[in-house]
């Protein structure tokens, strides 16, 4: 009996063994992470990383073009009109003060970096108040906030 324990446990072993060595080879082949500062990688693939990983917090972590991006008749994200602004499609169910209606266009983004923080780490607008709702007063990271500022500036540029 204690011997196929042995056995079973070496076995297990061993699974877990070349488990490692395959996810090790996994990871070395696989493309570097976005915002990899490693000092070979040119500083044009430095920025496509950097408009990479804002692209992936702007669409899949706050979720920006949610409310930035107009939407076709049956509701869904106009993908020719990426992040141009569009009247707000949501309401509270309960009565709020303040509830902006609108979401500006953030593909041409006139914003200088200083604004840009302010909106994005701090929640205050470029008009120096509260950023209003549904808007979120979003507390991002510095780095966060500046890839996405990035990104949406990349935008910009892709549209002259
Ligand atoms: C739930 C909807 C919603 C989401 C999600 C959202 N916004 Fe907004 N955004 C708005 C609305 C509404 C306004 C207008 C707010 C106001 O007038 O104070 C706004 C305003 C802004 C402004 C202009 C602020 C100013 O002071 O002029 C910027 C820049 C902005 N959003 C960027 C972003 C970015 C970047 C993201 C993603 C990180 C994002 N928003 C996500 C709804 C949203």
């Amino acid at each position: 009996m204690k011997l196929i324990h042995e056995r079973v446990f070496s076995l297990l072993l061993s699974l877990a063994v070349a488990d490692g060595v395959a996810v090790a080879a996994r990871q070395k082949s696989t493309k570097p992470v976005p915002m990899q500062t490693s000092g070979a990688q040119s500083s044009a693939t430095l920025k496509e990383n950097k408009i990479a990983r804002g692209r992936y917090l702007a669409e899949e972590v706050a979720r920006c073009p949610d409310c930035h991006t107009p939407r076709d008749s049956n509701g869904t994200l106009d993908r020719s009109r990426w992040l141009e602004g569009a009247p707000i499609w949501i309401m509270p169910t309960q009565s709020k003060e303040a509830w902006a209606m609108h979401a500006p266009a953030l593909a041409s983004f006139p914003y200088s970096d200083q604004q840009a923080q302010d909106i994005l780490e701090r929640g205050i607008g470029a008009n120096g108040i509260s950023i209003q709702p549904p808007m979120h007063a979003y507390h991002l990271h510095h780095a966060d906030a500046m890839a996405i500022i990035v990104y949406l500036r990349s935008l910009s540029q892709a549209n002259r």
